[in-house]
């Protein structure tokens, strides 16, 4: 069992959790996850570490609630317990020394991006960092990923906060502008990270994308979190869930995410009746 050392709201739909787990803490790297079971009779899923410190012995996770298990958590107050939290898993974010990097997110996305800027930072990168949402209320993490980075930009689709516009609209000026980006990094929704790989493709610039394919086990026995990079078959939990954007097939990972979709609105059904 895990305690619940903090539970905040971010946004009416956004939890963060911060739970004790120093095993995991004093492993954990930007980019990697956790698999968590929030009860006994839960089913596992995979959220990204939005930070982590050894020091504390704790690990933060912040989750859109969207379905049942992730509205569950959501209930979950500071002195509750966790039934299970398996990690640090997947491979964490390569934060080499490329230069200038540009880093963007979206959406719930942006809780995962700030341990990876923060990491790109450390590394001794210049940080740009293009943040958005839908408005200025669902902008999550604005302060933390502006702390560690040398640029930045915030965008809305409604134009409440920022760029009125899409992400990828500032990605393009920086391209236009000639800045020596080399290395661009991207987490959000896939369509989103489809655009900015293909914008990024043509003009050879290095893009990683973090993928979120169903996951069961999280440790490479499944199956269930099959991505295809260049034409071959990965595992999104052991291969990744970093990955390069211009060689990801993001129209199959669509199609994959939607296969439980008709069982994952009944057992939310469910739960909302209470049954
Ligand atoms: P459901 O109604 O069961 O599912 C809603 C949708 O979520 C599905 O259609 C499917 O696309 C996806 N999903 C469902 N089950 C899984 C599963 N076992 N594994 C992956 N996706 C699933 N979300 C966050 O809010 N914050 C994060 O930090 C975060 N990090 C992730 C890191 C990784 C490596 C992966 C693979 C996913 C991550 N997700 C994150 C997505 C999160 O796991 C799903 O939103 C969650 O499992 C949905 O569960 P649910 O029961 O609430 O919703
Ligand atoms: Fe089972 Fe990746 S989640 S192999
Ligand atoms: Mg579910």
């Amino acid at each position: 069992m895990y305690e619940v050392v903090k539970a905040e709201k971010l946004t009416p739909d956004v939890t963060r959790l911060e739970l004790k787990a120093p095993h995991i803490a004093k492993k954990a790297k930007a980019g990697q996850f956790v698999m968590l079971t929030v009860d006994e009779h839960g089913e596992r899923i995979p959220l990204t570490m939005a930070d982590f410190s050894a020091e504390k012995g704790t690990v933060t996770i912040a989750a859109l609630e969207i379905g049942k298990t992730t509205k569950k958590l959501g209930t979950l107050k500071a002195g509750d317990k966790m039934f299970s939290l398996v990690g640090p898993l997947g491979l964490p974010t390569e934060s080499h020394k490329y230069g200038t990097v540009c880093c963007i997110g979206g959406g719930i996305g942006l809780a995962l991006m700030y341990p990876v800027v923060r990491a790109l930072k450390e590394a001794g990168n210049k940080t740009i960092s293009i943040i958005g949402a839908k408005n200025e209320k669902l902008l999550i993490y604005e302060k933390e990923i502006q702390s560690v980075s040398d640029e930045f930009y915030v965008c809305t689709d409604d134009g409440s906060k920022g760029h009125h516009g899409f992400v990828s609209d500032i990605l393009k000026k920086l391209i236009a502008d000639k800045r020596d980006v080399k290395m661009v990094y991207a987490v959000g929704p896939i369509i989103m990270m489809k655009v900015i790989s293909n914008i990024t493709q043509p003009h050879g610039i290095h893009t990683v994308v973090s993928l979120n394919p169903i996951m069961v086990d999280g440790t490479g026995m499944c199956g269930s979190c099959r991505v295809i990079i260049g034409g071959e078959t990965k595992f999104g939990c052991v291969d990744g869930p970093e990955f390069d954007g211009h060689k990801v097939d993001f129209d199959n990972l669509i199609a994959r995410n939607r296969r439980y979709m008709a069982e994952e609105q009944i057992s939310l059904k469910k739960f909302q009746e209470g049954k």
